[in-house]
């Protein structure tokens, strides 16, 4: 089930802590994955805050990187981020971009394929402004169980509220496995498709460090946890702490697996 209720995206900084500290180290090993060389022109699908964006612009040397996300509010930390001339930002949305045919040589987008509606519409258009020959590709959490954070979270607020499992993004998005990612690929025409697990360690200095995010009300788990009252928050609360491996210290050290997976455009796609 698609809950657009539960996807809210509209404030960059509490996002940040939440996963895009994350997606940015996912997205050093995703672009050494792709391996470009230098001098590119790239896409990015639902730039959020700008970890992919920012991403290209250390790792392979763009010409230019085109970005595009529906959330403004996003955008504006993105642009405050990145004050390099060589990134264009806009707002639109990923089944409709706003650029020519052809542009890119690569056009890539995190986290974002398991929010749109119709992720085979978006990989078609991503395809679209992407060169015969170039790469489309795409990372998503593995919500069903690499992503610990996101699964020990749902793990905890569903034994207090069963309906939650109905909210649970391992459930709601079954694109978020192997086989379907490359199988929505292959019916987006894309050729060549491999897909790959990425793993990062995701280490929080503290439960507050780990739990605090989870208040800010971005995404789905955030989102859903808002609507409750603070009696369930704080049920939550103590079973998702009570589930944590802790350090000495006090850190908690988990890992974060997204699945990786990048096509490239036949000669034969229509422009
Ligand atoms: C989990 S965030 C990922 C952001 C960023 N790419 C990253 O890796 O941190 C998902 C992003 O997708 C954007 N998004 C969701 N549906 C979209 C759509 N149909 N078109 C454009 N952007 C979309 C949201 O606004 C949000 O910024």
């Amino acid at each position: 089930m698609h809950n657009a209720m539960q996807d809210a995206w509209a404030s960059g900084v509490p996002y940040e802590a939440f996963v895009g500290r994350w997606s940015r180290a996912v997205a050093r090993e995703f672009l050494a994955w792709l391996d470009l060389p230098a001098g590119q022109t790239w896409g990015d699908v639902g730039c959020g805050t700008g970890a992919l964006a920012a991403g290209v612009l250390a790792a392979a040397e763009p010409r230019a990187v085109f970005a595009i996300d529906r959330s403004r509010g996003f955008l504006t930390v993105a642009q405050a981020a990145i004050g390099d001339r060589r990134v264009r930002f806009a707002v639109a949305d990923a089944t409709a971009l706003p650029w020519r045919s052809r542009l890119c040589a690569a056009v890539i987008s995190g986290l974002m394929l398991n929010f749109v509606p119709d992720a085979i519409a978006a990989l078609r258009e991503m395809a679209r402004v992407c060169q015969p020959g170039g790469r489309v590709a795409a990372y998503v959490w593995d919500y069903r169980g690499g992503m610990q954070m996101l699964r020990r979270f749902w793990d905890a607020a569903i034994e207090i509220a069963p309906a939650a499992a109905a909210l649970d993004e391992g459930a709601r998005f079954p694109l978020c496995r192997p086989e379907p990612l490359v199988a929505a690929f292959a019916q987006a025409g894309l050729t060549s498709v491999a897909v790959r697990a990425i793993v990062i360690p995701t280490r929080f200095r503290s439960f507050d460090d780990l739990w605090q995010p989870f208040l800010g009300k971005q995404g789905p788990a955030p989102t859903y946890l808002a609507s409750l009252g603070p009696e369930a928050q704080e049920r939550i609360r103590a079973s998702l702490q009570s589930r944590l491996p802790r350090a000495p210290d006090g850190s908690i050290a988990l890992t974060a697996q997204a699945w990786a997976v990048q096509g490239t455009v036949s000669y034969r796609q229509r422009p």
